[in-house]
């Protein structure tokens, strides 16, 4: 079976009177030439979707499609109903199994054709949303699974791709991660509570959204039939201080800043062995953990359950350790926003940006269009463990500062010699693992990325 038009705003299926309305599907490559069991999918994402749409029909009025696509699909037995009424329940479990069965005949031929939606969490953020336009952009089929936390979002942002299926949830909600894993092979898991927090009391938020999220979307993956690949956004943080090396002493370790030593104004950490000063390195990816702080210490252990999870059930998991992202839809100024949207919030409301410390510490900045594509090499490739992503071109905190004030003709950067108990001074990272595991390089210099950023859209 075949739809004959997907350009028109209806298809006819052959052998059936239906006329369906094809609504968004028609903005959908996959709409074009498949056969009948991709279309009785598409057609049970598109009903789960209005199920979503539908659950606050006045916020959704203009949306709704309205009853006759609902008897339309309901003649389909594919169910649309607000609730999950165990009718509805057992009506929408056989026609998953008419869809299986309807796959199976096609499976040996043609079996992409019946799998391949990517199932993005977090995708409704910063990072994930990008992730999410770069996948619709080369016609994969996306589902997005967002809580829309309020950390992150006041109410759903104007950028969402159309083109992408979204649910509104938790990914802790294991029901429903479950049946958001219909007909995924592969996941790119973006959800997390982000930055470093301002509180302690924070804490059981981060391992709730962070850990037990990741908890419940790995044990629904060990449940899945099929393999399904998972990319994990993972992070620099995982590493505390960056890399450092004494003349004398070699490679070494040096402890947390102590508040004395940073108020005296000795920004630079110091061997801990002889005392004399240590020269910054690229940390590779087999650097030693040393996480700094709650949310960093929920990133090593997204990494770990990532790591049982693999070595357990033989899955193919690669973390992704990003290290500074930018670019537009970056959150404005909160304290759990990175340094360079904090920059830009100043200049934006015509104050000069704070750069702490001596503003000498080194970061790799990467923008978020380059970690968009390393989400797309990661979810193709069968590597797995992990890989920083970054530019490799790694710049100071200051430089950062002067480059978005020059680009907008803002006020000069001011070096307060404040700190932040927590932040480390150096850390930046080796490419070379990226290159060779995934052929990752960054294609976006850090001049054309901060031009940008100075006026791009930041996310309120
Ligand atoms: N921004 C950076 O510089 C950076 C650096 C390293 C790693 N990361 C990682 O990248 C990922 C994306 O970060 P971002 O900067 O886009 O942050 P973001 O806050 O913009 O996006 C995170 C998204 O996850 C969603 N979310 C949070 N908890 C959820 C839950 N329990 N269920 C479903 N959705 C949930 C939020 O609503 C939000 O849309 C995170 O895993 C973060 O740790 C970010
Ligand atoms: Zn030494």
């Amino acid at each position: 079976m075949k739809v004959p038009c997907a350009s028109r705003h209806h298809a006819t299926l052959a052998g059936s009177e239906l006329e369906l309305l094809v609504f968004d599907l028609e903005q959908r490559r996959a709409v074009l030439g498949v056969d009948e069991c991709e279309v009785v999918r598409m057609l049970q994402h598109a009903a789960r979707r209005n199920e979503y749409l539908l659950c606050d029909p006045d916020e959704r009025a203009g949306r709704d499609l309205g009853e006759l696509r609902r008897r339309q699909l309901d003649h389909l037995g594919i169910a649309t109903k607000t609730t999950t009424s165990p009718a509805a329940a057992a009506r929408e479990r056989r026609s998953h199994k008419d869809a299986r069965k309807a796959c199976k005949g096609t499976r040996d031929r043609e079996r992409s054709a019946c799998v391949g939606v990517v199932l993005v969490t977090g995708g409704c953020g910063f990072i994930g949303s990008h992730v999410v336009d770069e996948l619709v952009a080369r016609g994969e089929r996306v589902r997005v699974l967002d809580l829309l936390h309020p950390l992150s979002h006041d109410g759903q942002p104007e950028y969402l791709n159309p083109a992408a299926e979204y649910v509104f949830g938790d990914v802790q909600d294991a029901e429903l991660v479950a049946r958001c894993l219909d007909a995924v092979d592969r996941v790119s898991h973006q959800a997390a509570m982000v930055g470093l927090g301002s509180d302690f009391g924070d804490v059981v938020d981060y391992v709730r959204h962070n850990d037990v999220g990741t908890a419940t979307l790995l044990r629904a993956l060990a449940r899945a039939t099929e393999p399904i690949r998972l990319v994990l956004a993972s992070s620099m943080v995982v590493y505390g201080e960056g890399r450092y090396r004494c003349v004398e002493h070699g490679l070494v370790r040096p402890s947390p800043r102590a508040p004395a030593q940073l108020d005296a104004g000795e920004f630079e950490p110091a061997c801990p062995t002889c005392g004399l000063p240590l020269r910054p390195e690229a940390v590779p990816e087999d650097a030693p953990f040393d996480p700094r702080n709650v949310y960093a210490a929920t990133k090593v252990h997204q990494e770990h359950l990532c790591a049982a999870f693999a070595r357990e059930k033989s899955a193919s998991v690669l973390a992704l350790r990003y290290h500074n992202v930018y670019g537009p839809r970056m959150p404005r100024d909160t304290p759990y926003a990175g340094v360079a949207s904090i920059f830009r919030s100043a200049l934006e409301s015509g104050r000069s940006p704070q750069v702490f410390e001596d503003g000498l510490q080194l970061r790799d900045f990467v923008h978020v269009r380059d970690v968009a594509a390393a989400n797309m090499l990661a979810l193709a490739s069968t590597a797995t463990g992990a890989v920083n992503v970054a530019s490799g071109d790694p710049r100071t905190v200051g430089a950062l500062a002067r480059e978005l004030a020059a680009a907008v003709g803002g006020e000069e950067p001011e070096t307060t010699g404040d700190y932040r108990l927590g932040d480390v001074r150096h850390v930046f990272a080796s490419t070379e693992l990226a290159r060779n595991a995934l052929g990752f390089h960054a294609s976006i210099s850090f001049a054309a990325g901060v031009a940008e950023f100075a006026t791009a859209p930041l996310r309120a």
